[in-house]
């Protein structure tokens, strides 16, 4: 395979292309590169770049120089799969690196052999404020992005793309097994890793890792992966198609949670403190939301006599064989709904279950001055407190301010494109658990 790099300074690569891997993949002919000068295509005296047009300041590689480079190396070398770099591009990830490695294995399964291998790899590197949007519009096949910065060019993307990359192509990297098991090539993150000594400033290794015991050892490695993803990266656990059985024994690392509608402690019309209703569809349509999410208890709270009647009646028919034989899965649904008349009741309920006090998170459409304001990228934070969680939702015009004030944590409002916010509180719950516990697997 041939890699063209076409670069202002491809003095950047002299160490990184002749130092270990990737200078015994070419000497093992299994790639080797052409680096392409963009300043040796210029004219004497041409400069490489030109002003951005229109208002702003700034410099932009000229169109015909890309031109010139790209055409020397296809005629050197056949059609190129042109790769640019741009912090606008497609994010790298094992996935993206996946694909294209992909297209440069000649060996493909049957399933695949539609599929065109490619053995020329051109990327392209830009500086200063990029590239013309028509040169990357009429030639990229990929525009490839390494995160949310700036650098001020593109080679060092292009290194850590051809890092990822080449390691895919067999034979550069020694054994395939050490890249098949690593985090990223499948739901999980790699487990810890030890080596010896066995004692490193006080920290011994565990104990199992040194037993013998190989399938105990593979099965603590697992243990291991699935709760390093679940407190390092739900945000990748949740978008990776774990199967059922990873899902249940990561779901392990999750502290219970628990959600309080609250019928008392909430604003009323006229901006009082007051009661509210309870109904049933509150009721079961909040208590499937919690079983979907796996949400341990669902309390519904009022010290209100005639509203915990209402409550019982409503839960006695669901547990009721009536109930059961009328919807099945909603009757299991509601079997986890338990009525409380009070938010310190309910708290005592889940630390007499638990041992250990939740964690309070309250919520509200509104902004509120808290001390501890999370969002729904929070997981981490909460999760590795050890403790249960409880969220707590308002009913009426929402949770009273001595309610919010007293929790641990506050989590910002749900909002839309609008500014319309004033969502149901079954639907707030059910987009709120979402966000907070949901699988959202990415199909690319
Ligand atoms: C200063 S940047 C241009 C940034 C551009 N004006 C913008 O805001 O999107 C110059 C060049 O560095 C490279 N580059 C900078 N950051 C990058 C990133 N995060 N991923 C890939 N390439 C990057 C690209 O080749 C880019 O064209």
């Amino acid at each position: 395979m041939i890699i063209s790099i076409i670069t202002v300074f491809p003095e950047l690569y002299e160490q990184f292309l002749n130092t270990s891997l990737i200078k015994r993949a070419q000497e093992k002919r299994i790639i080797s590169f052409n680096l392409v000068k963009l300043s040796d295509l210029c004219q004497p005296k041409e400069r490489i770049d030109e002003p951005v047009c229109g208002p702003g300041t700034g410099m932009i590689i000229k169109p015909n120089l890309i031109d010139k480079a790209i055409e020397a190396c296809e005629k050197q070398y056949g059609p190129g799969y042109k790769i640019f770099f741009s912090p606008q591009g497609e994010k790298l990830s094992q996935k993206l690196l996946q694909k294209k490695a992909q297209l440069f294995l000649k060996e493909q399964s049957s399933h695949d052999s539609q599929t065109n291998s490619q053995d020329h790899l051109v990327l392209v590197c830009s500086r200063y404020e990029g590239i013309d949007e028509r040169v990357t519009t009429f030639y990229a096949d990929e525009t490839i992005s390494i995160g949310d910065y700036i650098l001020m060019g593109g080679d060092l993307p292009a290194q850590v793309f051809l890092e990822g990359f080449l390691r895919l192509i067999p034979d550069v990297v020694g054994k395939e097994a050490s890249i098949e098991d690593e985090s990223f090539s499948g739901p999980l993150l790699d487990y810890p890793e030890y080596g010896l000594p066995k004692v490193w400033n006080n920290l011994e290794i565990p104990e199992i890792v040194l037993s013998g015991n190989h399938a105990a050892i593979d099965q603590w490695r697992r243990d291991q992966a699935c709760k390093k993803t679940v407190l390092e990266r739900f945000d990748w656990f949740r978008s990776s198609e774990p199967s059922q059985e990873i899902i249940q024994n990561c779901a392990k690392s999750i502290p219970p949670h628990y959600v309080a509608i609250m019928h008392t402690d909430i604003v009323i019309k006229g901006d009082r403190v007051g009661h509210s209703s309870v109904t049933s569809l509150d009721l079961h349509d909040t208590a499937r939301s919690c079983a979907t999410y796996g949400i341990k208890n669902m309390f519904m709270v009022s010290p209100l006599k005639d509203q915990q009647s209402i409550m019982r009646d409503l839960l006695d028919f669901w547990m009721s064989d009536e109930g059961k034989s009328y919807n099945l899965s909603r009757h299991t649904a509601v079997s986890h709904v338990v009525p409380t008349d009070s938010l310190a009741q309910t708290i005592e309920f889940i630390e007499k279950r638990e041992g250990k006090k939740p964690l309070v998170i309250t919520t509200s459409a509104k902004q509120h001055d808290h001390p501890k304001v999370i969002d729904y990228f929070s997981q981490k934070t909460v999760w590795k407190q050890g403790r249960p969680v409880l969220f707590i939702f308002g009913t009426g015009q929402g949770l009273a301010d001595h309610i919010i004030d007293k929790s641990d944590l506050l989590l910002v409002p749900i909002k839309g494109l609008t500014g319309y916010k004033h969502l149901s509180v079954r639907s707030a719950i059910a987009i709120i658990l979402d966000r907070w516990l949901g699988l959202n697997p990415k199909k690319k």
